[in-house]
Protein backbone atom coordinates (compact mmCIF):
# COMPACT_ATOMS: atom_id res chain seq x y z
CA UNK A 1 0.00 0.00 0.00
CA UNK A 2 1.22 3.11 -1.09
CA UNK A 3 0.24 6.91 0.33
CA UNK A 4 -3.03 8.32 0.27
CA UNK A 5 -2.82 11.99 -1.33
CA UNK A 6 -5.55 14.49 -0.57
CA UNK A 7 -5.65 17.58 -3.00
CA UNK A 8 -7.85 20.11 -3.17
CA UNK A 9 -8.01 24.03 -3.12
CA UNK A 10 -7.06 26.06 0.20
CA UNK A 11 -10.08 25.14 2.95
CA UNK A 12 -11.25 22.03 1.24
CA UNK A 13 -10.65 20.32 4.65
CA UNK A 14 -7.48 17.76 3.62
CA UNK A 15 -5.88 18.68 6.49
CA UNK A 16 -9.31 17.66 8.62
CA UNK A 17 -10.25 14.53 6.82
CA UNK A 18 -6.89 13.37 6.38
CA UNK A 19 -6.75 12.75 9.98
CA UNK A 20 -9.60 10.87 9.62
CA UNK A 21 -8.88 8.85 7.17
CA UNK A 22 -5.75 8.17 8.86
CA UNK A 23 -7.45 7.06 12.01
CA UNK A 24 -9.73 4.89 10.14
CA UNK A 25 -6.69 3.17 8.05
CA UNK A 26 -4.30 3.27 11.07
CA UNK A 27 -2.13 5.46 9.22
CA UNK A 28 0.32 8.34 9.81
CA UNK A 29 -0.84 11.19 9.19
CA UNK A 30 1.33 13.91 7.22
CA UNK A 31 0.49 17.59 6.62
CA UNK A 32 3.13 18.67 3.60
CA UNK A 33 2.56 22.56 4.65
CA UNK A 34 3.70 21.28 8.26
CA UNK A 35 6.89 19.42 6.88
CA UNK A 36 7.38 22.96 5.22
CA UNK A 37 7.56 24.62 8.15
CA UNK A 38 9.08 22.54 10.25
CA UNK A 39 12.03 22.49 8.10
CA UNK A 40 12.35 26.14 7.14
CA UNK A 41 11.41 27.28 10.77
CA UNK A 42 9.04 29.76 9.16
CA UNK A 43 6.04 30.48 9.06
CA UNK A 44 3.95 29.57 5.24
CA UNK A 45 3.51 33.95 5.24
CA UNK A 46 6.95 34.49 6.18
CA UNK A 47 8.53 31.83 3.42
CA UNK A 48 6.51 33.78 0.50
CA UNK A 49 7.35 37.03 2.33
CA UNK A 50 11.36 36.18 2.45
CA UNK A 51 11.75 33.63 -0.82
CA UNK A 52 8.43 34.84 -2.70
CA UNK A 53 6.00 31.84 -4.42
CA UNK A 54 8.74 30.20 -6.03
CA UNK A 55 11.12 30.26 -2.44
CA UNK A 56 7.97 28.13 -1.21
CA UNK A 57 6.99 26.28 -4.32
CA UNK A 58 10.80 24.51 -4.49
CA UNK A 59 10.14 23.91 -0.62
CA UNK A 60 6.99 21.94 -1.35
CA UNK A 61 8.32 20.20 -4.57
CA UNK A 62 11.04 18.99 -1.56
CA UNK A 63 8.63 17.82 0.79
CA UNK A 64 6.42 16.11 -1.69
CA UNK A 65 9.48 14.16 -3.40
CA UNK A 66 11.00 13.05 0.20
CA UNK A 67 7.43 11.03 0.73
CA UNK A 68 8.91 8.71 -1.77
CA UNK A 69 11.27 7.18 0.93
CA UNK A 70 8.78 7.16 3.97
CA UNK A 71 6.18 4.56 5.09
CA UNK A 72 2.50 4.78 3.48
CA UNK A 73 0.58 7.34 4.96
CA UNK A 74 -2.47 9.56 4.53
CA UNK A 75 -1.31 13.32 3.31
CA UNK A 76 -2.72 16.40 2.98
CA UNK A 77 -0.86 18.68 0.64
CA UNK A 78 -1.12 22.26 -0.08
CA UNK A 79 -3.65 23.52 -2.47
CA UNK A 80 -1.21 24.80 -4.88
CA UNK A 81 0.79 21.24 -5.33
CA UNK A 82 -0.46 19.97 -8.64
CA UNK A 83 0.29 23.68 -10.05
CA UNK A 84 3.71 22.11 -11.37
CA UNK A 85 3.83 19.34 -14.08
CA UNK A 86 6.52 17.81 -11.79
CA UNK A 87 4.43 17.81 -8.59
CA UNK A 88 1.59 16.17 -10.71
CA UNK A 89 3.57 13.24 -11.70
CA UNK A 90 5.17 12.89 -8.29
CA UNK A 91 1.68 12.61 -7.09
CA UNK A 92 0.45 9.90 -9.04
CA UNK A 93 3.45 7.86 -8.34
CA UNK A 94 3.24 8.19 -4.44
CA UNK A 95 0.05 6.42 -4.21
CA UNK A 96 -3.43 7.29 -4.72
CA UNK A 97 -4.80 10.78 -5.27
CA UNK A 98 -8.21 12.21 -4.01
CA UNK A 99 -9.24 15.46 -4.81
CA UNK A 100 -11.58 17.23 -2.12
CA UNK A 101 -14.19 19.51 -4.30
CA UNK A 102 -14.87 22.39 -2.92
CA UNK A 103 -16.59 25.63 -4.27
CA UNK A 104 -14.52 29.27 -3.66
CA UNK A 105 -17.56 30.73 -1.83
CA UNK A 106 -17.73 27.52 0.75
CA UNK A 107 -13.24 27.91 1.06
CA UNK A 108 -13.67 31.02 1.88
CA UNK A 109 -16.51 30.54 4.41
CA UNK A 110 -14.49 27.64 5.72
CA UNK A 111 -10.87 29.62 5.95
CA UNK A 112 -12.72 33.04 7.71
CA UNK A 113 -9.45 34.78 8.29
CA UNK A 114 -7.32 34.40 5.37
CA UNK A 115 -4.25 36.28 6.32
CA UNK A 116 -2.10 33.08 6.79
CA UNK A 117 -2.95 31.48 3.43
CA UNK A 118 -0.77 34.62 1.56
CA UNK A 119 -2.49 34.09 -2.00
CA UNK A 120 -5.83 34.83 -0.26
CA UNK A 121 -4.71 37.85 2.15
CA UNK A 122 -6.51 40.99 1.97
CA UNK A 123 -9.72 42.57 0.50
CA UNK A 124 -8.90 40.86 -2.89
CA UNK A 125 -9.17 37.48 -1.51
CA UNK A 126 -13.13 36.88 -3.13
CA UNK A 127 -12.02 37.40 -6.52
CA UNK A 128 -8.48 35.78 -5.68
CA UNK A 129 -10.18 32.15 -4.72
CA UNK A 130 -12.54 32.55 -7.64
CA UNK A 131 -9.86 33.12 -10.10
CA UNK A 132 -7.41 30.68 -8.48
CA UNK A 133 -10.07 27.85 -8.06
CA UNK A 134 -10.76 28.80 -11.90
CA UNK A 135 -6.96 27.72 -13.04
CA UNK A 136 -6.52 24.82 -11.18
CA UNK A 137 -10.15 22.86 -11.58
CA UNK A 138 -8.67 21.02 -14.34
CA UNK A 139 -5.30 20.14 -12.89
CA UNK A 140 -6.85 18.87 -9.86
CA UNK A 141 -9.06 16.51 -11.92
CA UNK A 142 -6.20 15.21 -14.07
CA UNK A 143 -4.44 14.18 -11.17
CA UNK A 144 -6.87 12.73 -9.35
CA UNK A 145 -8.16 8.81 -9.01
CA UNK A 146 -10.58 9.92 -7.46
CA UNK A 147 -13.64 13.17 -6.64
CA UNK A 148 -15.16 13.85 -3.54
CA UNK A 149 -17.43 16.95 -3.06
CA UNK A 150 -16.93 18.53 -0.09
CA UNK A 151 -20.33 20.83 -0.39
CA UNK A 152 -22.39 21.00 2.24
CA UNK A 153 -21.02 18.16 4.02
CA UNK A 154 -19.43 17.64 7.43
CA UNK A 155 -15.74 16.27 7.62
CA UNK A 156 -16.70 13.13 8.65
CA UNK A 157 -19.08 12.43 5.94
CA UNK A 158 -16.31 13.47 3.50
CA UNK A 159 -14.27 11.21 5.32
CA UNK A 160 -16.22 8.56 4.96
CA UNK A 161 -16.52 9.13 0.76
CA UNK A 162 -13.14 9.29 1.10
CA UNK A 163 -12.60 5.69 2.70
CA UNK A 164 -15.19 4.42 0.23
CA UNK A 165 -13.94 5.80 -3.14
CA UNK A 166 -10.23 4.36 -1.78
CA UNK A 167 -11.89 1.43 -1.89
CA UNK A 168 -13.48 1.78 -5.65
CA UNK A 169 -9.63 2.37 -6.38
CA UNK A 170 -8.96 -1.08 -5.08
CA UNK A 171 -5.75 -2.18 -3.70
CA UNK A 172 -4.45 1.51 -3.46
CA UNK A 173 -2.38 1.68 -6.24
C1 LIG B 1 -1.53 27.27 -1.09
C2 LIG B 1 -2.22 26.56 -0.16
C3 LIG B 1 -1.80 26.48 1.26
C4 LIG B 1 -0.30 26.68 1.38
C5 LIG B 1 0.11 27.96 0.70
C6 LIG B 1 -0.24 27.96 -0.79
C7 LIG B 1 -2.05 27.36 -2.48
O1 LIG B 1 -2.15 25.20 1.80
O2 LIG B 1 0.39 25.59 0.84
O3 LIG B 1 -0.51 29.04 1.35
O4 LIG B 1 -1.30 27.75 -3.38
O5 LIG B 1 -3.24 27.00 -2.68
P1 LIG B 1 -3.66 24.76 2.18
O6 LIG B 1 -4.33 24.31 0.92
O7 LIG B 1 -3.46 23.64 3.13
O8 LIG B 1 -4.33 25.94 2.79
Amino acid sequence: MKHVLLIGFMGSGKSTVGRLVAERFLLPFVDLDDRITASADKSISEIFAREGEEGFRSRERSALEALADEPASVVACGGGVVTSDANRATLRELGSVVYLRVSAGEALARIGDTSSRPLLAGPGAPLAATSLLAAREALYTAVADEVVDTENRTAEEVARLVIDSLGAIGDLR
